[in-house]
């Protein structure tokens, strides 16, 4: 198994090129299942989540030809409509096949997708809003058992709670119903804006977009033609970034970036003393010598995103102050503390509410990746502590974060890959 060895740095600085989006990637691979046609997608993140997704595509029978950062997914010889446990276990957003499978054939299995490090996660209001369009929806044997014979019928939903991938998965389902879908309480991410933007310029018209009320006007079964597009960035990739450069003082400029997407993280770095310089596709962070606590509050999107809480947790710590981060999405989001801990870090917890007493010197040591972004804190939290910090368990790293190593070396940071 890979851990990654980290010494700290004395200067960060140069370029660094965003990826395409992990979170986006996602929904507009599985949308390919209601094309007609061959789907050429762009500027796709080399990281093993995609791989994982396309690999369950081609066990159903798709064709998929992934090559640099681009892919051509064909489901046109897609026969299975089984989403298996060995391939879900290893993945929860496999769950992002079951609305357009559905849709499709009429019946879908798949894995229940179980808990995950950072909480329960159930997928209930997925389920329910497709109850609601007419799917007789059975667990069985740990199995999604999903059918809609005669289809599935627009209506009117109104999620108890904004959820991502369920928006997503309903969007999806939406597409290819008979009538219209309206959507209330929906996900305004801008990975559910990318799928809502590429489904209503290939034929499903939807209004709405960007919006929490989403209206998607159904195909009646009919397939679509989607046209080659290009992934957009990845925000949480760039703000893990602008954290690295916050917290080791050092200047760093992010390439092939949608700044507009990272509203409320940039917001909070100015509130620790950064400042930017930004075009329409870079972002210039210019960070100061005294980083300044936060308080912070996770929340959907526009507000701030969970998945930057752990960086900025690892950012606070070096703050001159007392910084709260109270994690509101999931239940168990505060792994890397313990880690931090380790390293010497000042943070007591409090259900969900971290305090961090900032100032300390971290010390490099051994520690354990947990989860995907708590992985990419504890490598920030090596760039500035004395001595050798080692990573281990980086496969959590490797499901989100495209060559991270390779990126960070590239602007003078000391962080290897090495065998365990
Ligand atoms: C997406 O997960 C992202 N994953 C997550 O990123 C991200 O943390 C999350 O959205 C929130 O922004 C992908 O896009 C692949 P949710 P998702 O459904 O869709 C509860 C990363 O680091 N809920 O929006 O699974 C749920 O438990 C990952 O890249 C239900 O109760 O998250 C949570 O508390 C980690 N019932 C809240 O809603 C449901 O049916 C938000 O979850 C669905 C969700």
């Amino acid at each position: 198994m890979d851990y990654l060895q980290i010494k700290r740095v004395n200067s960060l600085n140069g370029n660094i090129k965003i990826s395409g989006a992990k979170n986006a990637s996602l929904p507009l691979i599985a949308m390919t299942i209601l094309a007609n046609n061959s789907v050429h997608i762009k500027n796709l993140p080399h990281v093993a989540d995609i791989n994982t997704l396309l690999k369950l595509l081609s066990n159903l029978g798709a064709q998929c030809d992934f090559h640099d950062d681009r892919v051509v997914v064909d489901t046109s010889t897609l026969t299975q409509t089984k989403a298996t446990y060995d391939i879900v276990k290893t993945m929860r957003a496999s769950i992002l096949v079951l609305g357009p499978i559905l849709a499709r054939f009429g019946h879908c299995e798949v894995s229940l997708p179980g808990g995950c490090a950072i909480g329960q996660r159930p997928v209930d209001l997925h389920l329910k809003a497709l109850e609601q369009m007419g799917a007789k929806i059975n667990i069985e044997a740990g199995y999604i058992q999903a059918t809609a014979p005669d289809g599935l019928k627009g209506c009117d939903i109104n999620f108890d709670k904004i959820t991502v991938t369920g928006t997503a998965n309903i969007v999806m389902a939406a597409a290819l119903a008979s009538g219209s879908t309206t959507l209330s309480n929906a996900a305004r991410e801008p990975e559910v804006v990318q799928l809502c933007e590429i489904l209503n310029a290939s034929g499903v018209k939807i209004d709405g977009i960007g919006t929490a009320v989403l209206t998607i006007h159904g195909t009646n079964g009919k397939l679509i033609d989607i046209e080659e597009f290009s992934v957009i960035p990845d925000r949480i990739e760039a703000g893990t970034y602008l954290c690295a450069g916050a917290i080791s003082r050092c200047e760093l400029t992010l390439t092939n970036v949608e700044p507009k997407h990272l509203g409320a993280v940039l917001a909070k770095l100015e509130e620790m003393g950064s400042t930017f310089t930004t075009t329409k596709e870079s972002i210039t962070i210019h960070p100061s010598e005294v980083i300044k606590p936060v308080k912070i509050v996770t929340q959907e999107y526009p507000a701030f995103p969970t998945d930057m809480q752990a960086q900025f947790l690892a950012l606070a710590t070096q703050a001159n102050g007392t910084s709260i981060i109270e994690e509101r999405l999931f239940e168990n989001r505060f792994m890397h503390v313990s880690e931090l801990q380790r390293m010497g870090a000042d943070i007591s917890l409090n259900g969900n509410v971290a305090t961090i007493n900032g100032g300390t010197q971290l010390s490099g040591t051994d520690v354990m990746a947990t989860d995907l972004r708590a992985s990419s804190a504890l490598v920030l939290a090596g760039l500035v502590a004395n001595g050798t910090t080692d990573v281990h368990r980086i496969y959590h790293l490797d499901r989100g974060y495209d060559a991270l190593e390779k990126k960070l070396e590239a602007v003078g940071a000391n962080v290897k890959r090495l065998k365990e």
